[in-house]
């Protein structure tokens, strides 16, 4: 039997529907949402990923702006284009596109945003909050794929939930979200990564598999239990002369095989991505009404 598909475009339309007149209230009581990115030189997929943040902000009535930075700014610069933004109080959200160019540290950047609004939920503030399972903003794509099971009621709870891949913003994060004691989450999570060797016997045991480890395809369907949810984080852009773009997305999960294997999965495009989205102007709205004082953040 076939899987089914988890429709990332229809849940993240679903909540831009849900914001978009919940920003036409916040106006009205004098609060207009805004956020700022920064995207620095012009690695095409992040020029790409930039893009679609500024329509999505377009979309709900966000104020949405983006500066472009070339690709030899200095640290100094970028730092003090935060620190302007940190400084503005008109200013809701800040989100650096990331990777940044090597004479940039990423850690500095991170670290240089004020955790009020930091988006993306990767300052060391927020990070620390989400482990102690305090307030705090979280990552979009780990906050994306939570609330995606939510929406198709599949509970992590009690569920052994392999993550394929630790990187800051999605391997780990979701680990630690999936681990807390909290709706939603309650799993036994094992996380599998390029020290692991082979991974297979610990993605057989998955009742929910999380490939986060930017390969393409490299989930096989021998890798997966029958039956197992499958969320396919990979986003690899590979060379395609035939496509309008020059290339083709594709997943970290050999699609095709697996969804005969699964019993629900993400498609790449059209799963994660979306939702990742999604939660950047979730974050933004939220960070709004913190400043306005309307609401204070909610617990991850
Ligand atoms: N590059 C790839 N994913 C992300 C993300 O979630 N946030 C930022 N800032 N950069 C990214």
């Amino acid at each position: 039997m076939s899987a089914q598909i988890m429709d990332g475009n229809a849940i993240a339309e679903k909540i831009r529907q849900q914001l978009e007149k919940e920003i036409a209230d916040l106006q009205g009581k004098g609060c207009f949402p805004r956020l700022e990115v920064i995207l620095v030189g012009e690695e095409p997929s992040s020029k790409s990923y930039v893009a679609m943040k500024q329509k999505d902000c377009e979309r709900v009535g966000i104020l949405g702006q983006t500066t472009r930075l070339q690709e030899e700014t200095s640290e100094e610069t970028l730092l003090a284009l935060i620190a302007r933004f940190n400084d503005d109080a008109a200013v809701h959200g800040i989100l650096v596109q990331l990777p940044l160019p090597g004479q940039i540290s990423e850690e500095k950047v991170i670290a240089a945003i004020s955790p009020d609004k930091d988006m993306d939920g990767f300052h060391p503030v927020n990070i620390g909050r989400m482990v102690a399972g305090a307030d705090c903003f979280l990552p979009c794509t780990p906050a994306g794929i939570q609330e995606l099971l939510k929406e198709y009621q599949i509970d992590p709870r009690g569920k052994h939930l392999v993550v394929v891949g630790r990187s800051n913003i999605v391997g780990k994060p979701f680990a630690i979200m999936m681990m807390q004691k909290k709706p939603w989450a309650n799993a036994t999570v094992t996380v599998c990564h390029t020290g692991s060797g082979d991974v297979r016997p610990y993605t057989r045991q998955a009742d929910i598999l999380v490939a986060a480890a930017g390969r393409p395809a490299m989930i096989t369907a021998d890798m997966i239990k029958p039956g197992a949810v499958v969320i396919d984080v990979g986003a690899n852009h590979l060379d395609d002369p035939q496509a309008k773009s020059g290339y083709r997305l594709v997943g970290d999960v050999d699609f095709a095989a697996a969804k005969e294997i699964a019993s629900a999965i993400t498609p790449v495009p059209g799963g994660v991505g979306p939702m990742t989205r999604a939660f950047l102007l979730k974050n933004t709205v939220k960070s709004a009404k913190k400043f306005h004082k309307l609401e204070g953040l909610s617990r991850p």
